[in-house]
């Protein structure tokens, strides 16, 4: 048979035809300018976060506690791991007989989970943030002695993905997260304790993986502060520019409450409590009291009593009413209280990008900003209360996002379904703090803006992409809410492009 040169033919052919054309466009004159992301601003020195300004005594020592809390390396039980003093930014306080002796106060870590502490995924710049830049789940995964493998989808130097399956095995949907590690070799477990982790390169080889990483902390308890109303008045604000763009929006509703939920990538928890309380059992598999089962119940890797962290009244090492305090609530207290990311003063292209950001319409999703309700001092019992953190009350929350979630199309769907947020719907992430982040998107795809900004934009039929969650269901999609704008943003000069990419990094 005769071998067939089509291929290569018609390559051939292709280059001639394009290389004189390309050749000729780049002689053009001097080298054409092109937009491009700057870059994360440096982090801060210190690793700890400030607390909401103007806080009083109770708030500021709950604070104080709370980072405590937070850094606490968990282990499977109260005595059985202990932390090296020193690792730590903020330490035991020897010369303090409340401060811990040791930083574990609250383990239980049950046989299954993603990591053994909140900042272990909530790091950048700072504590309370988001994923840092080396990946963690090689820290996690052999600590102690266990003996998990780091699977594929963990890049090194990517962001740390948590992982959902989106179908069961009976083809049902399944949507949760599925732990990566077990607590199995570990030397705070009996050596009978046997546990297999799942086959995550098969899920991932059938395509039924969807990933996530972590979103940051800051400032949370000002967006919990924000009001039902205030959102649906922001909602129906813009009517008209909105229409014509393409872009819709709507809240995911709480089923039991009817209130709006706000937080996760699709909007799909109600407070920062249920999340603390989630993270705890989902992510460091500590039951407590909002989530008191376990979600690996095995005799041989579960020594602890369940639920293991509740109010804790048992031991003469908690007789302070700070110690007593569960720590999935004190993780609440740190959200509640930890600052709002700061901007950084901006050149005048980036207020020029500012300005910009508003006309090509990014800022009809990421609303720039919305009121918490209430005054600081109030001159009647009947003035507008607010929360009951003083601090939290009539405050402007740069957070530039609409807390509402809008249909990505096929780029960015990842085929899971929370509450009313449906496969390819996503909750616009609240962008302050995007200067110092360094990993975007719910999959931590990308650390570039401009890629971030382009994967806005998806249509009917489209197969996804370079979307990791791409599967057979991709085609399946409309259009993306964002096309409108993102076609405004693609028409703008290279410069404009450019301030807006330089506003979003003073953020
Ligand atoms: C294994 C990594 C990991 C650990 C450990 C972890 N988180 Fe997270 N966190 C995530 C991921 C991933 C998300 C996004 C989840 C989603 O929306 O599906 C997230 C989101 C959150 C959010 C939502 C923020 C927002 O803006 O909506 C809160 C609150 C939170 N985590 C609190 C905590 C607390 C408290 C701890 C410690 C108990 C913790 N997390 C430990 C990975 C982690
Ligand atoms: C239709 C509403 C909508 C419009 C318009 C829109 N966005 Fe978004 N934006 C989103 C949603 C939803 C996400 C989350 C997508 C995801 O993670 O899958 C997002 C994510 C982002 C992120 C990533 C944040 C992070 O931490 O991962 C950036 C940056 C961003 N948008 C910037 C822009 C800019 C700039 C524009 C204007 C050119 C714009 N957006 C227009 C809804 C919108």
């Amino acid at each position: 048979m005769k071998p067939c040169y089509c291929g290569a033919r018609s390559l051939f052919l292709l280059l001639t035809l394009i290389l004189p054309l390309q050749v000729a466009l780049a002689q053009r004159g001097p080298q054409r300018f092109r937009a491009s992301d700057p870059g994360p601003r440096p982090n801060p020195k210190s690793s700890i976060p400030a607390a909401v300004p103007e806080l009083n005594a109770n708030e500021i020592a709950l604070f104080t506690e709370s980072l405590l809390r937070v850094s606490e390396l968990e282990g499977t039980c109260d005595t059985c791991v202990q932390q090296p003093q020193g690792v730590l930014p903020i330490d035991p306080d020897p010369s303090n007989p409340f401060s811990p002796k040791k930083l574990v106060n609250s383990a239980g870590m049950g046989p299954v989970f993603n990591a053994d502490q909140c900042f272990t995924c909530h790091m950048q710049p700072t504590i309370g943030g988001s994923a840092r830049r080396d990946n963690a789940a090689y820290e996690v995964a052999q600590r102690m002695g266990a003996t998990n493998n780091v699977p594929s989808f963990e890049e090194r130097n990517g962001a740390f993905r948590e992982v959902r399956f989106k179908f069961d095995k009976y083809g049902s949907r399944d949507g949760g997260v599925h732990s990566l590690f077990t607590v199995a070799g570990r030397s705070d477990v009996p050596a009978s304790c046997r546990l297999e982790q799942p086959d995550f390169e098969k899920e991932l080889r059938q395509r039924n993986l969807a990933f996530r990483i972590p979103l940051q902390l800051f400032g949370l308890g000002l967006i919990e502060s924000i009001q039902d109303s205030t959102i649906r008045e922001n909602m129906r604000a813009d009517r008209y520019e909105k229409q014509s763009l393409g872009i819709e929006g709507r809240p995911n509703i709480n089923p039991n409450t009817g209130t709006i939920s706000r937080f996760g990538w699709k909007a799909q928890n109600a407070s920062l409590t249920v999340f603390a309380g989630e993270a705890y059992n989902v992510e460091m598999g500590i039951s407590n009291d909002l989530f008191p089962i376990s979600r690996n119940e095995n005799p041989d890797c579960n020594k602890a009593y369940e639920p293991f962290d509740v109010p804790r009244t048992d031991d003469i090492s908690y007789n302070n009413p700070l110690k007593i305090m569960p720590a999935w609530l004190m993780f609440t207290e740190f959200m509640r209280f930890v600052d709002a990311p700061q901007p950084a003063p901006m050149s005048s292209s980036a207020s020029r990008g500012q300005h910009l950001f508003k006309e090509v319409g990014c800022a009809l999703c990421h609303t720039p900003s919305m009121k918490t309700p209430g005054t600081a001092n109030p001159s009647s019992q009947w003035d507008e209360v607010g929360a009951h953190t003083v601090a939290l009350r009539g405050q402007t929350v740069n957070l530039y996002s609409d807390l509402l979630i809008h249909h990505m199309g096929a780029t960015l769907a990842d085929n899971i379904v929370q509450g009313n947020a449906g496969p390819d719907e996503f909750r616009t992430t609240p962008l302050w703090g995007v200067g110092q982040r360094i990993y975007f998107l719910h999959d931590g795809r990308t650390s570039d803006l401009m890629t971030v900004i382009q994967d806005h934009f998806s249509f009917p039929g489209f197969d996804g992409g370079d979307n990791p969650a791409r599967d057979r269901d991709s085609g399946k999609y409309g259009f993306s809410e964002a096309n409108g704008t993102v076609g405004r943003f693609n028409r703008l000069s290279e410069s404009d492009k450019q301030a807006i990419l330089e506003f979003l990094r003073t953020l």
